[in-house]
């Protein structure tokens, strides 16, 4: 039986496998998104029921492991070396020459060129077939041990599993990045929830992969591209011959990589790129060249820096000159300002651009830009058009300095300068435009997901006066939205309806969309989960808030500082009197600890604060932070103290950390049996 079911789930994790090639390796999926997900649920039951089958490669193991303090350094069995670059045609011929003269024998030589991939490099470890490390480039000799990271990027197999055997051991070396998309929605994200953004694809990458928590790294869709090994596979002869290994093994590798006889069709490639890149996904800052024939490589050698047998070719990041025919000023839903220059459209890296973000004023004096005058722009990570420099040669005798509002521009309310020192802010809590942008925020898809609710419909609900805090969403009337401008009854009904299915949206979405600062979907989800109602969220100390993993003072004060007005409680009281009712989804999983109180004292091994708070909800108890009579056990750590003594002194009992786990899987020993 036992046996039956192993291959049972060995089956179905090969399907899984095999679909996740199919979709984030060669992008050619073969089923729907719902015969994935029942698959995928499948397999879960089965190792949830099961648990003593399930292996570190099974793709329900993507996300594994607990937040850690600092990452362990690993050696490279072999330096990750750089790249010299040359940025231009005559530079790439006098590589092929310094090659060829190097190659005193003149023999002919191709290349190979392939993306510069805009992202991290790293270096994967499989030993036979498991992904058993993954680490970053650190310095070249030793970097940082990211596993448990890499592990959530879907395109990195687990376990190859591809056309041909690969070696007993293989490292392979290739470039995370984060696409373009990915980029532009996390940094959205974050400027919602008032959070510092990445200036490039790249950055947000590293920076993904540098967190200590797998679970945001998860959330972040990252992606790989195989470049190399470490060491040459089996017979192979050349580069190409290697990479195309590589693929049969399951590892994805860049579509565009092209092998070729001469420097003149290097040069007409890398050209070509040059504006073909925009289209791409991802982020390329220009291409490399590799000499194919692994015996030319031998002979070219390398410095201590770089191989002599690659080179790569930057592109320039793209920018052009426009002249700024405005700048106006937008009130954010924190009421932030923030002055936005329009411009005469002009197209770079692919799109025509109209407006670029000037962030902040102080950015304006540093840039000393002015209405009138001519400016060279580009476009961060290829996406997000940024003024870099005034062309102060061109400026007009018109060009007008900037006036720093001293009023909203919006309301004429109060300005005041943020706590940042840099920012500037209305101060007019009841300022239309702020209150229009925090509506938007809260109906939008990502929150509470109201259907037909658009700008347009919000601004004049809010100038008509009818909106005027988020509960008013839900006393509108059919009466109301009719009596507005270009509405139908059709489409009253519709947004009606929207407002009523949001009522039971899961918590944390309605947490993310009142738009506390600091706190975007990331941290809505942890609050959540770790306090698991409203009503704990609302009533939580910051100490209490401090104490949950992921969230820091700065996060935890600004929740309670929200929570801790009145005008915002009457406002949630309101939303709940109206038939708001967050949804909780709770992972019940048994009920061995029903009614228990428990104090964690000491260094657990297996559990954070915030797991084992989690680990005893589940199943079911209350954690206590303080032994009492009432408390009924008591889980001790490494260097238990005073709790410990406590417990001791009123015969309260004392379990370990193992016992503990066992209670709480206890009850699925049982009903294994
Ligand atoms: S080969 C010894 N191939 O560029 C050469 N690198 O500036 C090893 N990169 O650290 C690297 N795309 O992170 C290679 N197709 C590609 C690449 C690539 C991006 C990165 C890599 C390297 C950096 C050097």
């Amino acid at each position: 039986m036992s046996s039956e079911l192993s291959k049972q789930i060995e089956k179905l994790r090969e399907e899984i496998n095999y679909h996740d090639s199919l979709y984030y390796v060669s992008n050619k999926p073969e089923i729907s998104d719902y015969d994935y997900d029942n698959l995928f649920s499948k397999l879960k039951e089965l190792e949830a029921a099961h648990p003593e089958l399930i292996t570190a490669d099974s793709p329900t193991q993507r996300v594994s492991g607990k937040p850690i303090k600092s990452f362990n350094q690993i050696k490279h069995k072999s330096p990750m070396l750089s790249i010299d670059n040359t940025y231009n045609p005559e530079q790439l011929r006098g590589f092929d020459q310094k090659v060829k003269k190097q190659l005193e024998d003149k023999e002919d030589v191709e290349y190979v060129v392939e993306l510069k991939i805009d992202g991290l490099a790293i270096s994967l470890t499989y030993q036979d077939s498991v992904l058993t490390q993954a680490a970053t480039r650190g310095d070249g000799e030793i970097g940082d041990d990211v596993t448990n990271n890499i592990r959530t990027i879907k395109s990195i197999p687990l376990r190859l599993n591809g056309k041909r055997t690969p070696p007993k051991f293989l490292e392979v070396r290739g470039e995370v990045y984060m696409p373009k998309k990915s980029f532009a929605s996390l940094n959205q994200l974050r400027s919602e929830a008032g959070e510092n953004l990445f200036a490039n694809p790249r950055n947000a990458a590293a920076g993904s992969l540098k967190l200590l928590d797998p679970r945001i790294t998860a959330s972040r869709n990252l992606s790989f591209f195989a470049y190399s090994t470490a060491q040459a596979i089996g017979d192979s002869k050349d580069h190409y011959q290697s990479l195309n290994k590589l693929k049969d093994f399951g590892l994805p590798l860049n579509p565009h990589t092209k092998k070729v006889s001469n420097i003149e069709k290097v040069i007409e490639i890398c050209n070509s790129w040059e504006t073909q890149r925009y289209e791409l996904d991802y982020q390329i800052d220009g291409m490399v060249v590799k000499v194919n024939s692994f015996a030319q490589q031998e002979k070219l050698g390398t410095t201590a820096r770089s191989p002599k047998w690659c080179i790569s070719f930057k592109f320039p990041a793209e920018q052009a000159t426009t002249v700024i025919e405005s700048i106006d000023i937008q009130v954010g839903k924190t009421g932030a300002l923030t002055p936005v220059a329009n411009f005469k459209p002009v197209k770079l890296a692919g799109t025509v651009v109209k407006r670029a973000s000037l962030h902040n004023f102080d950015e304006i004096k540093r840039l000393d830009v002015r209405v009138g005058d001519t400016v060279v722009i580009e476009k961060a990570g290829e996406i997000i058009p940024q003024v870099i420099r005034v062309v102060k040669d061109e400026r007009g005798i018109f060009a007008q300095e900037f006036t720093v509002p001293t009023e909203c521009p919006e309301c004429g309310g109060e300005v005041i300068k943020d706590r940042d020192g840099v920012s500037l802010r209305c101060n007019n809590k009841d300022c239309p435009a702020r209150l229009k942008e925090k509506l938007i925020y809260f109906v939008a898809r990502n929150q509470m997901d109201i259907e037909n609710l658009g700008p347009a419909v919000i601004g004049q609900l809010v100038s008509k006066g009818l909106v005027k805090t988020f509960a008013d969403i839900y006393k509108l009337t059919l009466f109301d939205i009719i009596n507005l401008d270009r509405m139908g009854q059709k489409s009253a009904q519709n947004i009606l309806e929207a407002i009523e299915k949001s009522k039971k949206r899961p918590l944390w979405r309605l947490i993310c969309a009142l738009g506390i600062r600091h706190v975007g979907a990331q941290n809505a989800e942890v609050l959540s989960n770790a306090l698991g109602s409203l009503e704990a969220i609302m009533n939580a100390t910051v100490e209490q808030l401090e104490e949950i993993e992921q969230i820091g003072p700065i996060i935890a004060q600004s929740i309670a500082n929200f929570f801790a007005l009145e005008e915002n409680r009457k406002m949630i009281e309101e939303m709940l009197e109206c038939g708001v009712e967050p949804t909780i989804e709770k992972k019940r999983y048994s009920d061995s600890l029903k009614g228990k109180v428990i104090v964690a004292t000491g260094t657990l091994e297996n559990f954070t604060r915030d797991g084992i708070k989690q680990a005893i909800k589940e199943n079911g108890g209350k954690l206590s932070s303080s032994v009492s009579k009432k408390t009924d056990f008591v889980i001790a750590g490494k260097n238990a103290g005073s709790k410990l003594e406590k417990a001791n002194e009123l015969g309260v009992r004392v379990i370990t950390e193992e016992e503990f786990e066992d209670m709480i899987n206890g009850s699925a020993d049982k009903s294994e049996g």
